[in-house]
């Protein structure tokens, strides 16, 4: 198949353009590169081996949008394109409802003109309500609390509706839990711009010197270490699920929501002595203030996943951080 994918120089979106090519499909990245860089475009072709087209466009820009699909015959689309920083949300949810949600809408109106009507969603744990019982199920209750989880929320519904307007839709709107990790190679990984919100980009920074301390945020939380417990899933798991979930919907039309975690969680304490054991040497910490909005534990009920897509992560929090470190190491890091 022929698959664009919106955002495709991003984090999830480059390890996916990978798997793609290796498993012969091909694949064309659509970002505008404002929180990536074209250079992954080189390292995704040198990882697979193959070409990978690349067109700099602008979800919001409509005329682009056209064009490009207007040039590539697609058959199926991965929409990854968004912005994705739950406090830079709460300071700018303009921004963030254009870019996401009428990106969304851009896209999905550009492929309806072409008849492409297979759609996966990077969609994310946050559209759970924080009140549900952990683990989370794709039949519990959705409601998010910052402006960037109600872009995930709403633009879930678009597609359902989209879905019911037209039975020729088929959608997987995929909830990923906490990516992290790296390629193998250690030549595409996940590289934010400035300080890092989440953990592991936090924790790498600091074991390569680039960085100070560690902050926990909270230490008395209801959990065995008193950290914070979240479901880590490695990137190269997540980028496999998105392989077997457009083969999942090639087969079937509406729209299907699925968890993509590993059913396990990890404290921030375990993740640190892990990071710990990949670089080698022990890292500072200070115990800080708990971080407005944080639940003490997440992770996913991971049975729908397995049982649908025939979806199971397979690699471990060893794994993550070793692939992670690596990439860290790697002269491409900071690029
Ligand atoms: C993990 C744990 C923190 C940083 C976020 C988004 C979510 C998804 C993944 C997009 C928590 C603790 C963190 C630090 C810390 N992204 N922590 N010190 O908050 O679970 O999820 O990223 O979809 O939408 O909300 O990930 O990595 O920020 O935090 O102690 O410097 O690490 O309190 O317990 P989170 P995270």
């Amino acid at each position: 198949m022929n698959i664009l994918l919106t955002g495709g120089a991003g984090f999830i979106g480059s390890h996916t353009a990978v798997v793609l090519l290796e498993s012969g499909h091909d694949v064309v990245v659509l970002d505008n590169f404002s929180n990536s860089k074209p250079s992954v475009l080189d390292r995704i072709e040198a990882i697979a081996g193959r070409s990978c087209p690349c067109e700099n466009a602008d979800l919001l820009d409509e005329a682009a949008v056209r064009d490009v699909f207007d040039r590539h015959g697609f058959d199926a689309v991965v929409h990854f394109a968004g912005l994705k920083a739950v406090g830079e949300s709460v300071e700018k949810p303009l921004s963030y409802y254009a870019n996401n949600l009428i990106g969304t809408i851009r896209l999905t109106e550009a492929m309806a003109e072409h008849g492409v009507k297979d759609l996966i969603f990077s969609s994310s744990a946050t559209v759970y309500r924080a009140d549900n019982p952990v683990p989370y199920h794709e039949d519990d209750a959705l409601g998010a609390t910052n402006p960037y989880g109600r872009t995930k929320v709403m633009i879930e519904q678009i597609l359902r509706d989209v879905c019911a307007a037209d039975p020729q839709w088929s959608v997987a709107l995929l909830r990923y839990f906490n990516p992290i990790g790296a390629h193998p190679s250690g030549r595409i990984g996940e590289d934010p711009n400035g300080i890092p919100n989440n953990l592991l980009p936090y924790v790498s920074k600091v074991a390569a010197g680039e960085l100070p301390v560690i902050h926990i945020f909270g230490d008395d939380y209801g959990t065995p270490d008193g950290t914070g417990v979240r479901d880590y899933i490695h990137v190269m798991d997540l980028a496999e699920g998105h392989l077997l979930a457009l083969e999942y919907i090639r087969e079937r039309k509406g729209a299907f929501p699925f968890n993509l975690g590993t059913g396990k969680g990890y404290s921030v304490k375990e993740v640190i002595a892990a990071f710990e054991r990949a670089c080698g040497r022990p890292l500072p910490v200070e115990i800080d203030a708990r971080r407005a909005g944080d639940l003490p534990i997440v992770y996913a009920n991971a049975d729908l996943a397995r049982a649908e897509l025939g979806f199971s992560a397979k690699r471990d929090l060893t794994e993550m951080c070793a692939d992670a470190w690596r990439w860290q190491q790697r002269a491409w890091s900071g690029q």
